[in-house]
């Protein structure tokens, strides 16, 4: 009997590399030294736990949503899931239904695309409050691994000092000109250094001076830093002061190593980079920076530099800055032919400047009331109708022409895929520029391949993917705020066919919402009415 058992731990071990439960919970912390209620995984503050597997493992989580009034789902953001666990994809009303609050839900799938991803809620604008964290799938011919001494992990986001929901509401009012909230405090590793100072606070609410993320290392040693935003809204300018950045990898695709003393990271982007300590023994600051002002710092400490003093440090001018994709090469060479087949699409899109609306093609997301590909595989035709489709065939080139006819930059992801990047038009002031399906401007000789890249304001971009991934998968610009506010479409699949069924413990459909707004309506009829029907009683006793 024991036998048994320890066989099939053993077993299970084997497989199921990287096994959790995970509990989203509210709780009061301070990683600036600011309190406020931060929305997290397992009580742990934020980010959430780091999942590392290698290629092809399994991860196995149970999602427990113990929030009273927010459902949970999980985005692995960089997984591809397949037409066996689209329904693990964790985008409700595309994949699945929400988590409810009190609910569990069983995720389970293979990590099979290597490097570093990251997850995060994609349930209304939930992960700005702190459900997120880092995916590293460890590739097993990491063509690294002999070179380096460590591995480093470094997740930035913009972080504010009100819940998504409260800054959601403040956009929808007063229309932001960037339509998304205006930059308040950031962190590093989930640490960040708030000025308590310079508002009417009291130390009761902000510790100054909080903890910075601190990197050892080692002079002379080549470290790997996986750099993750998991922005809501801002892009970083990152940097170590004094210090070359190799880039190796973006999105997990490795590519030809780049040397730059700045990096561009867009929302929801990654990349690899390799740094070398070749420098005076000190400390160094590590550097995103959002405006001059505005930088969220780190700590590079070398060893036998003094500990605990802040590094005095100052960047320099960058002889080379990663701006996009354009300027790397992936490793592994692809040539298109220009003459291949293709299917295109034209996505014309713009954020309104009078209200919080986006629209692409005239359409503004919205979401269905039956998950997409539930409807895909129920083949029920009702349903799909109610929200912004394209259909794509199986196994074809799928090319997406974006133009952005609007003054906010955005960059856009896609799910159950990479893209190649074939080309980005430049930033404009003025006036749009579209695509002008002049071909030559494409790069069709190894394009870049990635799920996140950004295109400019008043410009364009084309993307394309094979599609060999039958299933309903988003595509949005990854601002939270304007993904809300309806910047999203959904790609479907002509044929569905080949959809496996969904998991046992599916999320049904609960009238979360519905039952939400009940409550409330109860809530104003008895104030309404109860004043009402004493005033009532009066009259009638007098
Ligand atoms: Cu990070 Cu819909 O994605």
């Amino acid at each position: 009997m024991l036998f048994q058992r320890l066989l099939l731990i053993s077993f299970f071990r084997c497989i199921f590399l990287y096994t959790a439960n995970w509990t989203v919970e509210y709780i009061r912390g301070n990683p600036d030294g600011y309190y406020r209620v931060i929305t997290t995984i397992n009580n742990q503050s934020t980010p959430g736990p780091t999942i590392e597997v290698y290629e092809n493992e399994i991860v196995d989580i149970h999602l427990h949503n113990k929030l009273s009034t927010e459902t949970v789902s999980v985005h692995w953001h960089g997984m591809h899931q397949t037409q066996k666990t689209g329904w693990m994809d964790g985008v409700p009303y595309v994949t699945m239904y929400p988590v409810a609050p009190g609910e569990v839900f069983h995720y389970q799938f293979q990590a099979r695309q290597i490097g570093t991803h990251w997850y995060h809620s994609h349930a209304g604008v939930q992960y700005p409050d702190g459900v997120f964290g880092a995916i590293i799938v460890k590739d097993k011919n990491d063509l690294y691994t002999n070179k380096i001494k460590t591995d480093y992990t470094v997740i930035l986001n913009d972080w504010y000092h009100h819940d998504a929901i409260e800054l959601g509401a403040e956009l929808a009012d007063n229309v932001h000109p960037d339509y998304f909230p205006e930059y308040v405090s950031g962190l590093m590793n989930g640490k960040g250094r708030y000025n308590c100072s310079t508002q009417e606070i009291q130390s009761l609410i902000c510790v100054p001076n909080h903890e910075y993320q601190l990197y050892n290392v080692e002079l002379n040693q080549i470290y790997r830093f996986r750099i993750i935003s998991a922005a809501s809204g801002h892009t970083f300018n990152f940097s170590i002061d004094n210090h070359d950045l190799t880039i190796i990898a973006m999105d997990g695709i490795y590519v030809e190593p780049f040397v730059v003393q700045r990096l561009k990271l867009y929302v929801a982007q990654r990349y690899d980079i390799l740094v070398t300590m070749n420098q005076p023994i000190a400390n160094y600051w590590i550097r995103a920076t959002i405006f001059d002002s505005q930088v969220i710092k780190g700590i590079l400490h070398y060893a036998n530099a003094p500990d605990s003093v802040d590094p005095t440090s100052q960047p320099s001018e960058p002889k080379t800055v990663l701006i996009n994709s354009m300027q790397l090469s992936p490793t592994v060479h692809i040539q298109y032919n220009e003459s291949d087949p293709f299917e295109q699409w034209v996505l014309n899109f713009t954020c309104r400047n009078d209200s919080y609306k986006c629209e692409i093609n005239g359409v503004q997301f919205g979401l269905p009331n039956k998950p997409t590909l539930l409807s895909m595989y129920e083949k029920d035709e009702k349903h799909k109708a109610q929200t912004h489709i394209i259909e794509v065939p199986t196994n074809t080139n799928v090319r997406l022409i974006l133009n952005n006819l609007g003054s906010m930059s955005h960059p856009f992801h896609i799910h159950g895929h990479d893209f190649y990047v074939l080309g980005i038009g430049d930033a404009y002031f003025d006036h749009p520029h579209p695509f002008d399906n002049d071909t030559k401007k494409l790069r069709f000789n190894n394009p870049p391949k990635r799920d996140t890249e950004q295109i400019n304001e008043y410009s364009w971009m084309v993307l394309q993917f094979y599609s060999n991934n039958p299933g309903s998968w988003f595509f949005h610009c990854h601002i939270d705020w304007h993904l809300e506010a309806g910047l999203a479409l959904v790609i479907n699949y002509k044929d569905g066919s080949s959809i496996e069924k969904p998991p046992n413990d599916y999320p049904i459909k609960t009238n979360y919402k519905q039952a939400d707004a009940a409550a409330q309506q109860r809530k104003v009829n008895v104030i309404i009415l109860l004043p009402v029907v004493i005033i009532i009683l009066q009259l009638c006793l007098a």
